[in-house]
């Protein structure tokens, strides 16, 4: 699987990338939980599958002294790079150098010469794009080699309460007006249950009716993967860390199975803390 979760797809790829980013946008729940993370970690962040940079004003306004975030997506990095053009206080930022973007594959982060270290690395969403094990437990071991003694990684995803229990079958997610065009977007959705958790195969179909009454049609679809609480440890322990919290909210509130995200903090076992240093909230 590549690093650019556009690369393959039929369509155009900076369509898709402002669609993907015209739904991401909307979320913000989770902005408060990362401006506190960053205040209470204090130290350089690394912003793993950064995408167009949702994240980067929180983490900067939490007072890390320094944001990297890395991507596959070029189309993904050119509206990061536009968001912090057209935003006053992520260009300063980015002048100052204590904001930048880099395109590379998270599943071989020590290929890529980052000579930082990092206090935080925070991988939102990312994890279910990757393959599987063999791809995760890249992304794991290679956190090693830009994570400060003592840094942590946060994983997030969607938790238990929000995993499909059934297929979808086509139909349509929404309706909008775009650049003065509608688009409709329709989805489609087969789940697969797999001793490492469930596989999901996404397929998106977005309509956008042109001036001239033709529509062009944007096709994409993603394999993703939604490692099992077993799974999950299991590779944590593998990529010799430690979960030392997890939550199952932005709130704080425990991991169970009516949870809507899955939070882990993890640490490599050698930096293990007591836990009060990272605990937000
Ligand atoms: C669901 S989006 C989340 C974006 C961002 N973290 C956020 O919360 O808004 C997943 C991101 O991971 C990136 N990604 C997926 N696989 C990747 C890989 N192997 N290397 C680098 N980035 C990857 C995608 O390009 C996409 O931007």
């Amino acid at each position: 699987m590549s690093a650019d979760i556009f690369g393959s797809q039929p369509a155009d790829e900076e369509r898709l990338a402002e669609l993907y980013d015209l739904e991401h946008d909307e979320l913000v729940e989770d902005l408060p939980f990362y401006r506190e993370l960053s205040r209470r970690t204090g130290g350089p962040v690394l912003d793993l599958g950064c995408g167009s940079g949702r994240l980067f004003k929180a983490l900067l306004d939490g007072g890390a002294p320094r944001v990297l975030g890395i991507d596959g997506s070029a189309a993904l990095l050119r509206r990061a790079e536009a968001r912090i053009a057209g935003d006053d206080g992520l260009a300063r930022a980015a002048r100052d150098g204590r904001l930048s973007v880099m395109r590379g594959d998270v599943r071989a982060i020590s290929t890529l010469n980052i000579r930082e270290r990092f206090d935080l690395a925070v991988a939102v969403g990312v994890l279910p794009h990757l393959d599987g094990p063999e791809d995760a437990l890249r992304l794991l071991g290679g956190i090693r080699s830009v994570l400060a003694k003592g840094g942590r990684l946060v994983i997030d995803d969607l938790g238990p309460a929000e995993m499909p229990v059934r297929d979808m079958p086509l139909s349509v997610d929404w309706r909008r007006q775009i650049d003065g065009r509608e688009v409709v977007r329709r989805s489609e959705l087969i789940r697969r249950e797999s001793p490492e958790g469930l596989r999901v195969a996404f397929s998106t179909i977005a309509d956008a009716v042109q001036p001239d009454g033709t529509i062009a049609r944007l096709p994409a679809s993603h394999q993703l993967w939604y490692p099992s609480p077993e799974a999950l440890a299991a590779l944590v322990k593998q990529a010799g860390m430690v979960v030392e919290l997890s939550y199952g909210s932005h709130e704080l509130e425990p991991l169970g199975r009516e949870s809507g995200r899955r939070i882990y903090v993890v640490a490599y076992e050698f930096a293990a803390a007591p836990s009060h240093e990272v605990k937000v909230g």
